[in-house]
Protein backbone atom coordinates (compact mmCIF):
# COMPACT_ATOMS: atom_id res chain seq x y z
CA UNK A 1 0.00 0.00 0.00
CA UNK A 2 1.24 3.85 -0.46
CA UNK A 3 1.27 3.76 3.27
CA UNK A 4 3.55 1.22 3.54
CA UNK A 5 5.68 2.63 0.59
CA UNK A 6 5.71 6.01 2.36
CA UNK A 7 6.49 4.38 5.81
CA UNK A 8 9.68 2.52 4.31
CA UNK A 9 10.89 5.40 1.90
CA UNK A 10 11.07 7.47 5.69
CA UNK A 11 12.60 5.13 7.29
CA UNK A 12 15.49 4.72 4.81
CA UNK A 13 16.05 8.62 4.94
CA UNK A 14 16.06 8.35 8.58
CA UNK A 15 18.40 5.36 8.20
CA UNK A 16 20.77 7.42 5.69
CA UNK A 17 21.36 10.58 7.86
CA UNK A 18 21.15 9.06 11.05
CA UNK A 19 24.19 9.07 13.41
CA UNK A 20 22.49 5.11 14.63
CA UNK A 21 24.52 4.16 11.49
CA UNK A 22 28.24 5.56 12.41
CA UNK A 23 28.70 3.98 15.75
CA UNK A 24 31.27 1.42 15.21
CA UNK A 25 32.28 -1.77 17.34
CA UNK A 26 35.90 -0.42 17.23
CA UNK A 27 35.48 1.90 19.75
CA UNK A 28 35.05 -1.35 22.14
CA UNK A 29 38.16 -3.07 23.51
CA UNK A 30 38.75 -5.97 21.52
CA UNK A 31 37.81 -8.54 24.02
CA UNK A 32 34.42 -6.96 24.18
CA UNK A 33 31.62 -9.09 23.82
CA UNK A 34 27.96 -8.36 21.57
CA UNK A 35 25.32 -10.74 22.19
CA UNK A 36 21.37 -11.23 22.70
CA UNK A 37 19.50 -13.08 25.39
CA UNK A 38 16.55 -15.10 26.10
CA UNK A 39 15.82 -17.44 28.57
CA UNK A 40 14.24 -21.55 29.04
CA UNK A 41 10.68 -20.71 29.78
CA UNK A 42 10.41 -17.88 27.53
CA UNK A 43 11.52 -19.45 24.63
CA UNK A 44 12.18 -22.98 24.37
CA UNK A 45 8.95 -24.52 24.59
CA UNK A 46 8.90 -28.01 24.26
CA UNK A 47 7.85 -27.89 27.50
CA UNK A 48 6.30 -31.53 28.10
CA UNK A 49 8.61 -33.19 25.61
CA UNK A 50 11.57 -35.21 26.10
CA UNK A 51 11.11 -36.10 29.90
CA UNK A 52 10.97 -32.33 30.76
CA UNK A 53 8.39 -31.66 33.97
CA UNK A 54 6.69 -28.55 34.96
CA UNK A 55 8.25 -25.71 36.84
CA UNK A 56 6.40 -22.77 39.19
CA UNK A 57 6.49 -21.01 35.46
CA UNK A 58 4.25 -23.59 33.96
CA UNK A 59 1.77 -23.23 37.30
CA UNK A 60 1.70 -19.54 36.43
CA UNK A 61 1.53 -19.57 32.84
CA UNK A 62 -0.87 -21.91 33.48
CA UNK A 63 -3.12 -20.11 35.81
CA UNK A 64 -2.76 -21.73 38.60
CA UNK A 65 -4.01 -18.58 39.79
CA UNK A 66 -5.79 -15.77 38.48
CA UNK A 67 -3.43 -14.29 35.71
CA UNK A 68 -2.93 -11.35 34.41
CA UNK A 69 -2.85 -11.90 31.05
CA UNK A 70 -3.41 -15.35 28.58
CA UNK A 71 -0.06 -17.16 26.95
CA UNK A 72 2.16 -19.92 28.24
CA UNK A 73 5.87 -21.10 26.95
CA UNK A 74 4.46 -24.77 26.50
CA UNK A 75 5.63 -23.69 22.38
CA UNK A 76 7.22 -20.53 22.83
CA UNK A 77 9.57 -19.72 20.32
CA UNK A 78 10.70 -23.76 20.02
CA UNK A 79 14.04 -22.97 20.31
CA UNK A 80 14.05 -26.25 21.88
CA UNK A 81 13.78 -27.74 17.67
CA UNK A 82 15.18 -24.82 15.73
CA UNK A 83 18.45 -24.14 17.68
CA UNK A 84 20.50 -25.89 14.09
CA UNK A 85 19.84 -25.97 10.42
CA UNK A 86 17.73 -28.43 8.83
CA UNK A 87 15.99 -28.64 5.91
CA UNK A 88 12.00 -28.82 5.12
CA UNK A 89 10.72 -28.75 1.40
CA UNK A 90 14.41 -28.17 0.51
CA UNK A 91 13.94 -25.20 1.83
CA UNK A 92 16.35 -23.92 4.80
CA UNK A 93 14.59 -22.78 8.03
CA UNK A 94 15.57 -23.97 11.52
CA UNK A 95 18.66 -21.89 12.35
CA UNK A 96 18.66 -20.07 15.27
CA UNK A 97 22.77 -20.33 16.06
CA UNK A 98 23.58 -20.01 11.80
CA UNK A 99 21.05 -16.33 12.96
CA UNK A 100 23.32 -15.32 15.48
CA UNK A 101 25.85 -16.36 13.56
CA UNK A 102 25.01 -14.80 10.34
CA UNK A 103 24.30 -11.27 12.75
CA UNK A 104 28.14 -11.34 13.61
CA UNK A 105 27.07 -11.79 17.36
CA UNK A 106 29.92 -12.78 19.78
CA UNK A 107 27.72 -14.37 22.19
CA UNK A 108 24.50 -16.06 23.57
CA UNK A 109 22.99 -15.43 26.90
CA UNK A 110 20.19 -18.47 27.38
CA UNK A 111 19.43 -20.47 30.70
CA UNK A 112 19.23 -24.12 31.70
CA UNK A 113 15.71 -25.26 32.33
CA UNK A 114 16.42 -27.15 35.87
CA UNK A 115 13.15 -29.38 35.35
CA UNK A 116 14.31 -30.39 31.74
CA UNK A 117 17.65 -31.25 33.13
CA UNK A 118 16.32 -32.81 36.42
CA UNK A 119 13.24 -32.84 36.52
CA UNK A 120 12.35 -33.40 40.02
CA UNK A 121 14.60 -30.72 41.01
CA UNK A 122 16.85 -33.20 42.53
CA UNK A 123 17.63 -37.23 41.53
CA UNK A 124 18.16 -38.68 38.19
CA UNK A 125 19.34 -36.29 35.61
CA UNK A 126 17.32 -36.54 32.21
CA UNK A 127 19.11 -37.90 29.33
CA UNK A 128 17.52 -35.85 26.61
CA UNK A 129 17.49 -32.39 28.58
CA UNK A 130 21.46 -33.00 28.49
CA UNK A 131 21.78 -33.81 25.35
CA UNK A 132 19.99 -31.05 24.49
CA UNK A 133 21.74 -28.61 26.29
CA UNK A 134 25.07 -29.99 24.92
CA UNK A 135 23.87 -30.05 21.38
CA UNK A 136 23.43 -26.26 22.00
CA UNK A 137 26.34 -25.73 23.26
CA UNK A 138 28.21 -27.57 20.45
CA UNK A 139 26.09 -25.85 17.89
CA UNK A 140 27.48 -22.47 19.53
CA UNK A 141 30.80 -23.55 19.39
CA UNK A 142 31.47 -24.38 16.06
CA UNK A 143 29.91 -21.17 15.00
CA UNK A 144 32.36 -19.04 17.56
CA UNK A 145 29.72 -17.93 19.97
CA UNK A 146 30.64 -18.16 23.43
CA UNK A 147 27.77 -19.87 25.77
CA UNK A 148 26.62 -17.27 28.44
CA UNK A 149 24.86 -19.46 30.85
CA UNK A 150 22.37 -18.25 33.48
CA UNK A 151 21.31 -21.69 35.82
CA UNK A 152 18.09 -20.17 37.60
CA UNK A 153 15.76 -17.85 35.44
CA UNK A 154 12.37 -17.63 37.14
CA UNK A 155 11.67 -21.22 36.59
CA UNK A 156 12.34 -23.38 39.69
CA UNK A 157 11.16 -27.01 39.76
CA UNK A 158 7.77 -27.58 40.17
CA UNK A 159 8.37 -30.33 42.46
CA UNK A 160 10.47 -28.31 45.24
CA UNK A 161 7.73 -25.59 44.97
CA UNK A 162 5.57 -28.39 46.58
CA UNK A 163 7.81 -30.17 48.46
CA UNK A 164 8.79 -27.50 50.94
CA UNK A 165 7.88 -24.33 49.04
CA UNK A 166 10.92 -23.29 47.26
CA UNK A 167 13.11 -20.44 47.68
CA UNK A 168 10.63 -20.07 51.02
CA UNK A 169 12.89 -22.71 52.74
CA UNK A 170 16.50 -22.74 53.14
CA UNK A 171 16.50 -26.83 52.26
CA UNK A 172 17.05 -25.15 48.78
CA UNK A 173 20.31 -24.22 49.06
CA UNK A 174 21.72 -27.96 49.01
CA UNK A 175 19.53 -28.96 45.70
CA UNK A 176 20.04 -25.72 44.02
CA UNK A 177 24.37 -26.44 44.80
CA UNK A 178 23.85 -29.84 43.41
CA UNK A 179 21.93 -29.24 40.46
CA UNK A 180 25.05 -26.52 39.70
CA UNK A 181 27.37 -29.06 40.28
CA UNK A 182 25.90 -31.47 37.37
CA UNK A 183 25.80 -28.64 34.98
CA UNK A 184 29.89 -27.37 35.71
CA UNK A 185 30.74 -31.08 35.56
CA UNK A 186 28.74 -31.69 32.32
CA UNK A 187 29.10 -28.32 30.13
CA UNK A 188 31.77 -26.62 32.07
CA UNK A 189 34.28 -27.90 29.75
CA UNK A 190 32.89 -25.17 26.84
CA UNK A 191 30.83 -22.67 29.40
CA UNK A 192 33.13 -20.19 30.86
CA UNK A 193 30.78 -17.70 31.79
CA UNK A 194 27.85 -18.44 34.74
CA UNK A 195 25.33 -16.71 36.22
CA UNK A 196 24.37 -17.88 39.40
CA UNK A 197 20.28 -16.87 39.60
CA UNK A 198 18.80 -13.90 37.35
CA UNK A 199 17.24 -10.89 38.53
CA UNK A 200 17.14 -11.75 42.51
CA UNK A 201 15.54 -8.66 43.15
CA UNK A 202 12.48 -9.30 41.06
CA UNK A 203 12.08 -12.26 41.94
CA UNK A 204 11.36 -11.95 45.51
CA UNK A 205 9.13 -8.63 45.13
CA UNK A 206 7.21 -9.80 42.07
CA UNK A 207 6.92 -13.52 43.36
CA UNK A 208 6.50 -13.00 47.02
CA UNK A 209 5.34 -9.40 47.63
CA UNK A 210 3.03 -8.13 45.29
CA UNK A 211 2.56 -11.87 43.26
CA UNK A 212 2.85 -10.67 39.56
CA UNK A 213 5.46 -13.18 38.97
CA UNK A 214 5.80 -16.92 39.57
CA UNK A 215 5.23 -18.66 41.51
CA UNK A 216 2.68 -16.16 42.46
CA UNK A 217 2.72 -15.32 46.56
CA UNK A 218 1.84 -12.18 48.19
CA UNK A 219 2.45 -10.43 51.21
CA UNK A 220 -0.87 -9.61 53.14
CA UNK A 221 -1.06 -6.53 52.09
CA UNK A 222 -1.07 -7.27 48.52
CA UNK A 223 -3.35 -10.70 49.23
CA UNK A 224 -5.79 -9.70 46.28
CA UNK A 225 -3.28 -10.96 43.92
CA UNK A 226 -2.82 -14.54 45.15
CA UNK A 227 -4.01 -17.21 47.06
CA UNK A 228 -0.37 -18.59 48.19
CA UNK A 229 1.93 -16.76 50.51
CA UNK A 230 0.86 -15.20 53.82
CA UNK A 231 4.05 -13.86 55.33
CA UNK A 232 5.67 -10.51 55.02
CA UNK A 233 8.87 -11.92 55.85
CA UNK A 234 9.12 -13.95 52.40
CA UNK A 235 10.65 -11.40 49.80
CA UNK A 236 13.08 -11.56 52.18
CA UNK A 237 13.43 -14.82 52.97
CA UNK A 238 13.81 -15.13 49.20
CA UNK A 239 16.67 -13.24 48.35
CA UNK A 240 18.52 -14.21 51.54
CA UNK A 241 18.51 -18.02 50.11
CA UNK A 242 19.12 -16.77 46.45
CA UNK A 243 22.38 -15.38 48.22
CA UNK A 244 23.21 -18.42 50.08
CA UNK A 245 22.61 -20.53 47.31
CA UNK A 246 24.47 -18.43 44.92
CA UNK A 247 27.47 -18.36 47.51
CA UNK A 248 27.49 -22.18 48.03
CA UNK A 249 27.53 -22.55 44.13
CA UNK A 250 30.59 -20.47 43.87
CA UNK A 251 32.24 -21.86 46.35
CA UNK A 252 31.68 -25.40 44.92
CA UNK A 253 33.06 -23.97 41.56
CA UNK A 254 36.37 -22.63 42.61
CA UNK A 255 36.81 -25.79 45.12
CA UNK A 256 36.26 -28.34 42.37
CA UNK A 257 36.31 -26.83 39.05
CA UNK A 258 37.89 -23.49 38.76
CA UNK A 259 41.50 -24.63 38.23
CA UNK A 260 40.57 -26.89 35.25
CA UNK A 261 37.86 -24.93 33.78
CA UNK A 262 39.08 -21.36 34.40
CA UNK A 263 35.59 -20.27 34.44
CA UNK A 264 33.26 -16.90 36.13
CA UNK A 265 30.44 -16.73 38.26
CA UNK A 266 28.35 -13.77 38.38
CA UNK A 267 25.21 -12.68 40.01
CA UNK A 268 22.30 -10.75 38.16
CA UNK A 269 19.79 -7.86 39.28
CA UNK A 270 17.76 -5.77 37.42
CA UNK A 271 19.23 -1.92 37.91
CA UNK A 272 16.79 0.93 37.94
CA UNK A 273 17.58 4.78 37.03
CA UNK A 274 15.96 6.09 40.49
CA UNK A 275 14.55 9.44 40.16
CA UNK A 276 13.28 11.80 43.25
CA UNK A 277 9.89 12.79 41.75
CA UNK A 278 10.33 16.41 43.11
CA UNK A 279 13.39 18.17 44.63
CA UNK A 280 12.08 18.04 48.32
CA UNK A 281 15.09 16.93 50.92
CA UNK A 282 11.93 13.89 51.77
CA UNK A 283 12.09 12.70 48.62
CA UNK A 284 15.67 12.99 47.69
CA UNK A 285 16.22 10.32 51.14
CA UNK A 286 13.34 8.24 49.78
CA UNK A 287 15.22 7.97 46.55
CA UNK A 288 18.65 6.59 48.45
CA UNK A 289 16.24 4.23 50.00
CA UNK A 290 14.25 3.02 47.55
CA UNK A 291 18.09 2.08 45.83
CA UNK A 292 18.87 0.63 49.08
CA UNK A 293 16.29 -1.61 49.23
CA UNK A 294 16.13 -2.79 45.74
CA UNK A 295 19.76 -3.27 44.93
CA UNK A 296 21.28 -2.58 47.84
CA UNK A 297 19.31 -5.61 49.40
CA UNK A 298 22.16 -7.56 47.18
CA UNK A 299 24.99 -5.60 46.08
CA UNK A 300 25.70 -4.61 49.90
CA UNK A 301 26.05 -8.55 50.73
CA UNK A 302 27.65 -9.40 47.69
CA UNK A 303 30.47 -6.53 48.51
CA UNK A 304 30.60 -5.87 52.40
CA UNK A 305 28.66 -8.71 53.51
CA UNK A 306 25.36 -7.69 55.23
CA UNK A 307 22.74 -6.00 54.39
CA UNK A 308 21.95 -1.86 53.96
CA UNK A 309 21.26 -0.26 57.62
CA UNK A 310 18.11 1.30 56.49
CA UNK A 311 16.87 -2.55 55.56
CA UNK A 312 17.44 -3.33 59.07
CA UNK A 313 15.81 -0.23 60.82
CA UNK A 314 12.95 -0.66 58.86
CA UNK A 315 12.57 -4.59 58.48
CA UNK A 316 13.51 -5.85 61.69
CA UNK A 317 13.43 -9.12 62.47
CA UNK A 318 11.99 -10.03 59.14
CA UNK A 319 15.22 -9.70 57.46
CA UNK A 320 17.37 -13.10 58.14
CA UNK A 321 20.97 -12.05 59.50
CA UNK A 322 23.94 -13.81 57.63
CA UNK A 323 26.51 -15.68 60.04
CA UNK A 324 29.55 -14.54 60.02
CA UNK A 325 30.73 -17.62 58.03
CA UNK A 326 27.92 -17.17 55.38
CA UNK A 327 28.92 -13.65 55.43
CA UNK A 328 32.44 -14.37 54.37
CA UNK A 329 31.73 -16.67 51.83
CA UNK A 330 28.98 -14.19 49.85
CA UNK A 331 31.68 -11.31 50.08
CA UNK A 332 33.80 -11.98 46.78
CA UNK A 333 31.62 -14.37 45.60
CA UNK A 334 31.08 -13.00 42.35
CA UNK A 335 33.49 -12.89 39.40
CA UNK A 336 31.17 -10.12 37.61
CA UNK A 337 28.11 -9.26 37.95
CA UNK A 338 25.26 -9.11 35.70
CA UNK A 339 22.82 -6.35 35.56
CA UNK A 340 19.43 -5.72 33.33
CA UNK A 341 18.72 -2.03 32.32
CA UNK A 342 15.61 -0.98 30.40
CA UNK A 343 14.26 2.47 32.32
CA UNK A 344 13.83 4.84 35.30
CA UNK A 345 11.72 4.91 37.91
CA UNK A 346 10.81 7.84 40.03
CA UNK A 347 10.21 7.84 43.64
CA UNK A 348 8.22 9.57 46.11
CA UNK A 349 8.81 9.34 49.70
CA UNK A 350 5.72 7.76 51.27
CA UNK A 351 6.08 7.46 54.99
CA UNK A 352 4.77 3.82 56.42
CA UNK A 353 1.85 4.17 58.45
CA UNK A 354 1.53 0.89 60.04
CA UNK A 355 3.87 -0.51 63.07
CA UNK A 356 7.01 -2.60 61.82
CA UNK A 357 4.94 -5.95 62.64
CA UNK A 358 1.85 -5.10 60.07
CA UNK A 359 4.48 -3.49 57.47
CA UNK A 360 5.93 -5.70 54.38
CA UNK A 361 8.27 -5.03 51.96
CA UNK A 362 6.78 -2.51 50.07
CA UNK A 363 5.69 -0.39 53.28
CA UNK A 364 9.22 -0.99 54.25
CA UNK A 365 10.62 0.73 51.75
CA UNK A 366 7.97 3.54 52.42
CA UNK A 367 7.96 5.09 48.75
CA UNK A 368 5.80 5.14 45.99
CA UNK A 369 7.03 4.28 42.72
CA UNK A 370 6.19 5.66 39.16
CA UNK A 371 7.92 3.25 36.40
CA UNK A 372 8.58 5.27 33.48
CA UNK A 373 8.39 2.64 31.20
CA UNK A 374 10.13 3.37 27.23
CA UNK A 375 7.37 2.58 24.46
CA UNK A 376 6.77 3.98 21.21
CA UNK A 377 5.31 6.83 22.33
CA UNK A 378 8.28 8.24 25.03
CA UNK A 379 11.20 8.39 22.49
CA UNK A 380 12.21 11.53 23.76
CA UNK A 381 12.54 10.41 27.01
CA UNK A 382 15.84 8.78 25.71
CA UNK A 383 18.28 10.96 26.99
CA UNK A 384 17.06 11.03 30.46
CA UNK A 385 17.36 7.48 30.91
CA UNK A 386 20.71 6.91 29.32
CA UNK A 387 21.90 9.80 31.97
CA UNK A 388 20.34 7.50 34.52
CA UNK A 389 21.82 4.23 33.11
CA UNK A 390 24.91 6.30 33.61
CA UNK A 391 24.07 7.46 37.02
CA UNK A 392 23.97 3.16 38.12
CA UNK A 393 27.08 2.22 36.01
CA UNK A 394 29.20 5.20 38.37
CA UNK A 395 26.99 4.18 41.31
CA UNK A 396 28.17 0.65 40.68
CA UNK A 397 31.76 1.86 40.11
CA UNK A 398 32.17 3.87 43.22
CA UNK A 399 29.79 2.27 45.87
CA UNK A 400 30.51 -1.33 45.17
CA UNK A 401 34.01 -1.51 43.69
CA UNK A 402 33.93 -1.53 39.99
CA UNK A 403 32.78 -5.22 39.18
CA UNK A 404 33.82 -6.29 35.86
CA UNK A 405 30.23 -6.08 34.35
CA UNK A 406 28.08 -7.36 32.06
CA UNK A 407 24.70 -5.83 31.10
CA UNK A 408 22.66 -9.16 30.50
CA UNK A 409 19.64 -7.99 29.26
CA UNK A 410 18.60 -3.89 27.77
CA UNK A 411 16.33 -3.36 25.21
CA UNK A 412 12.68 -1.62 23.96
CA UNK A 413 9.15 -2.72 24.85
CA UNK A 414 6.62 -2.39 22.05
CA UNK A 415 3.22 -3.84 21.03
CA UNK A 416 4.10 -7.29 19.52
CA UNK A 417 2.21 -6.59 16.22
CA UNK A 418 3.70 -3.50 15.44
CA UNK A 419 5.91 -2.95 12.16
CA UNK A 420 9.05 -5.01 11.77
CA UNK A 421 10.39 -1.22 10.68
CA UNK A 422 10.81 -0.94 14.71
CA UNK A 423 12.75 2.67 14.20
CA UNK A 424 12.37 3.33 18.21
CA UNK A 425 14.30 0.12 18.77
CA UNK A 426 17.41 1.02 16.79
CA UNK A 427 17.28 4.42 18.05
CA UNK A 428 17.17 3.05 21.97
CA UNK A 429 19.98 0.40 21.48
CA UNK A 430 22.25 2.81 19.61
CA UNK A 431 21.80 5.37 22.55
CA UNK A 432 22.67 2.55 24.87
CA UNK A 433 25.57 1.04 22.96
CA UNK A 434 26.60 4.74 22.60
CA UNK A 435 26.47 5.43 26.27
CA UNK A 436 28.06 2.05 27.47
CA UNK A 437 31.28 2.93 24.86
CA UNK A 438 31.87 6.63 26.71
CA UNK A 439 31.55 4.97 30.05
CA UNK A 440 33.71 2.50 29.00
CA UNK A 441 36.58 5.52 28.29
CA UNK A 442 35.58 7.17 31.27
CA UNK A 443 36.30 4.06 33.73
CA UNK A 444 33.36 1.66 33.87
CA UNK A 445 34.70 -2.25 34.13
CA UNK A 446 31.99 -3.41 31.17
CA UNK A 447 32.64 -6.26 29.17
CA UNK A 448 30.02 -7.30 27.39
CA UNK A 449 26.10 -6.18 26.19
CA UNK A 450 23.19 -8.35 25.76
CA UNK A 451 19.98 -7.41 24.14
CA UNK A 452 17.09 -8.48 25.11
CA UNK A 453 15.88 -10.50 23.44
CA UNK A 454 16.79 -12.30 20.34
CA UNK A 455 13.68 -13.19 19.50
CA UNK A 456 9.93 -12.12 20.08
CA UNK A 457 9.20 -14.50 23.53
CA UNK A 458 7.09 -15.34 26.02
CA UNK A 459 7.19 -12.31 28.41
CA UNK A 460 7.01 -12.91 32.21
CA UNK A 461 4.61 -9.29 32.60
CA UNK A 462 2.93 -9.44 29.45
CA UNK A 463 2.77 -13.11 28.02
CA UNK A 464 2.61 -12.95 24.01
CA UNK A 465 1.60 -8.80 23.79
CA UNK A 466 4.35 -6.86 24.36
CA UNK A 467 7.98 -7.81 23.04
CA UNK A 468 11.24 -6.99 23.02
CA UNK A 469 12.86 -9.23 20.29
CA UNK A 470 14.95 -7.97 17.22
CA UNK A 471 13.03 -10.82 15.16
CA UNK A 472 9.44 -10.90 15.37
CA UNK A 473 7.53 -14.78 15.04
CA UNK A 474 3.90 -14.98 13.78
CA UNK A 475 2.65 -16.99 16.86
CA UNK A 476 -0.11 -18.52 14.02
CA UNK A 477 2.73 -19.51 11.37
CA UNK A 478 3.63 -23.41 12.24
CA UNK A 479 7.33 -22.76 11.38
CA UNK A 480 7.30 -19.96 13.70
CA UNK A 481 9.38 -18.34 11.25
CA UNK A 482 11.95 -15.76 12.28
CA UNK A 483 11.36 -12.28 10.82
CA UNK A 484 13.93 -9.90 11.33
CA UNK A 485 13.05 -6.57 12.14
CA UNK A 486 15.30 -3.45 10.92
CA UNK A 487 16.66 -3.64 14.84
CA UNK A 488 18.07 -7.03 14.13
CA UNK A 489 19.59 -5.42 10.60
CA UNK A 490 20.61 -2.67 12.21
CA UNK A 491 22.73 -4.57 15.20
CA UNK A 492 23.89 -6.80 12.66
CA UNK A 493 25.52 -3.88 10.49
CA UNK A 494 26.95 -2.41 13.58
CA UNK A 495 28.79 -5.40 14.45
CA UNK A 496 30.54 -5.98 11.16
CA UNK A 497 31.04 -2.12 10.03
CA UNK A 498 34.77 -1.67 9.79
CA UNK A 499 36.05 1.99 10.79
CA UNK A 500 35.99 3.11 7.18
CA UNK A 501 32.70 2.76 6.52
CA UNK A 502 31.52 5.00 8.63
C1 LIG B 1 13.80 -9.29 32.79
C2 LIG B 1 13.90 -10.72 32.66
O1 LIG B 1 15.09 -11.32 33.03
C3 LIG B 1 13.29 -11.31 31.42
O2 LIG B 1 12.88 -12.58 31.74
C4 LIG B 1 12.18 -10.40 30.94
O3 LIG B 1 11.48 -10.96 29.90
C5 LIG B 1 12.78 -9.08 30.57
N1 LIG B 1 13.47 -8.50 31.70
C6 LIG B 1 11.83 -8.05 30.01
O4 LIG B 1 10.83 -7.74 30.91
Amino acid sequence: SLTELLTAAAVLVVILFSSAYSLNKDEFPSDFVFGVSTSAYQFEGAANEDGRKPSIWDTFAHGGNANMYEGDGDIACDGYHKYKVSVDNKEHIYEDVELMANMGLDAYRFSISWSRLIPDGKGPINPKGLQYYNNLINELINHGIEAHVTLHHWDLPQSLEDEYEGWVSKKIVKDFTSYVDVCFREFGDRVKYWTTVNEVNVYAMYGYDIGMAPPQRCSPSFAANCSRGNSSAEPYLVAHHMLLAHASAARLYRKKYKGMQHGFIGFNLLTFGFVPLTNTSEDIVATQRAQDFMMGWVLNPLTFGDYPDIMKKNAGSRLPSFTIKESNLIKNSIDFLGINFYNLIYVKNSPASLNMEDRDYTQDMAVEITVLIENDTSIDEFPITTKNFQEVLYYLKNDYGNFPIYIHENGHRTFRNSSLNDWSRVKYLHKYIETIANEIRSGSNIKGYFVWSFMDVLEILSGYEESFGLYYIDMKDPNLKRQPKLSAKWYSDFLKRKPMDS
